[in-house]
């Protein structure tokens, strides 16, 4: 495996930090994670688009062109000589000393690109379904820390896994501060009642995940009714389908909430039609390399 660190390879060995990169000691930087399927990057320039905009948001100006970004995770791909990757991209505030100050971090961002595998359930998971639960930590506030800044620091995230998998759930429903359901911790949910499909707005304090803005345009090529609306617990569990969606996850039925049976307990019709037509996407739309 070769890595990328500002414009070098290394060896996974040799592929190091300094212990004083802000984005160690602070989780001071942004990422994204991509990927590619059959060689070609799926949504890459949305991806590079959500990085640098998140890199705005937090003042780190990214020493390159979104252009000259896009050609450094395609030659990665490339060099790495991978069919289907799962690529993590990273930007860091660089190294600076142990304040916290970012002007003090002098040498300027670190960016790295990885390239690899990722297979986040079983196959078996996503033939039966997740079973998942809703967990007392709220998704960061809007706020405080925006969910739309893909920062390093995903304790938020984190504390949330910590949580259902301490109730043995592999995955956990944040809900924001008033109650409403927000997002999973590295996934977008999405429900099905009556033919229609539902998922909570961008407004809501989420990540817009790319995913499922794909899912939002093949249900509309689809002709099925979408509305991104707010959603209480209560109408997750009395709906007919649930699935959620993310770049490492892709597309995962969920067949339980909170210990309450959805729909028949299976991967839903429309779910399933909505996996085939994501799948149908990632063949056809994306950078070749
Ligand atoms: C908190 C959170 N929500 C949603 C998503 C899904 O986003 P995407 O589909 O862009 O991977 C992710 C993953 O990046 C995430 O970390």
């Amino acid at each position: 495996m070769k890595i990328y660190i500002n414009g070098k390879f290394y060896d996974k060995d040799n592929a190091k930090v300094s212990v004083f990169d802000h984005g160690l000691l602070y989780g001071d930087g942004v990422f994204e994670g991509i990927r590619s399927y059959k060689r070609r990057v799926f949504k890459l320039k949305e991806h590079i688009d959500r990085l640098y905009e998140s890199a705005h948001s937090i003042m780190l100006r990214i020493p390159m062109t979104r252009e000259a970004m896009i050609k450094e995770v395609v030659r990665t791909v490339k060099t790495n000589n991978l069919d289907d990757a799962y690529i993590r991209l990273v930007i860091t505030r660089g190294v600076g000393d142990l304040g916290l100050d970012p002007r003090k971090c002098y040498a300027g961002p670190s960016i790295i690109i990885i390239a690899d595998k990722i297979n986040l359930y079983p196959e078996a998971t996503y033939k039966k379904g997740l079973s998942i639960v809703t967990v007392a930590t709220v998704r960061n506030l809007t706020e405080a820390i925006n969910p739309q800044i893909k920062s390093l620091n995903y304790l938020n995230n984190i504390l949330a896994k910590i949580e259902a998998n301490n109730a043995g759930s592999e995955e956990a429903i944040l809900l924001d501060s008033m109650g409403y359901v927000a997002e999973c911790t590295g996934d977008n949910i999405f429900i099905v009642k009556s033919g229609q499909l539902y998922t909570p707005p961008q407004c809501m304090g989420i990540l817009r995940g790319i995913t499922r803005d794909a899912i939002l345009e093949v249900a509309r090529k689809a002709k099925i009714a979408v509305h991104e609306h707010v959603i209480t617990r209560h109408e997750v569990y009395i709906s007919d389908e649930c699935f959620l969606t993310g770049t490492a996850a892709e597309l995962i039925p969920v067949v339980r909430v909170d210990g309450r049976q959805i729909g028949d307990a299976k991967p839903g019709k429309l779910t399933l039609e909505l996996l085939k037509r994501f799948k149908d996407l990632t063949k056809t739309e994306g950078v070749k390399y």
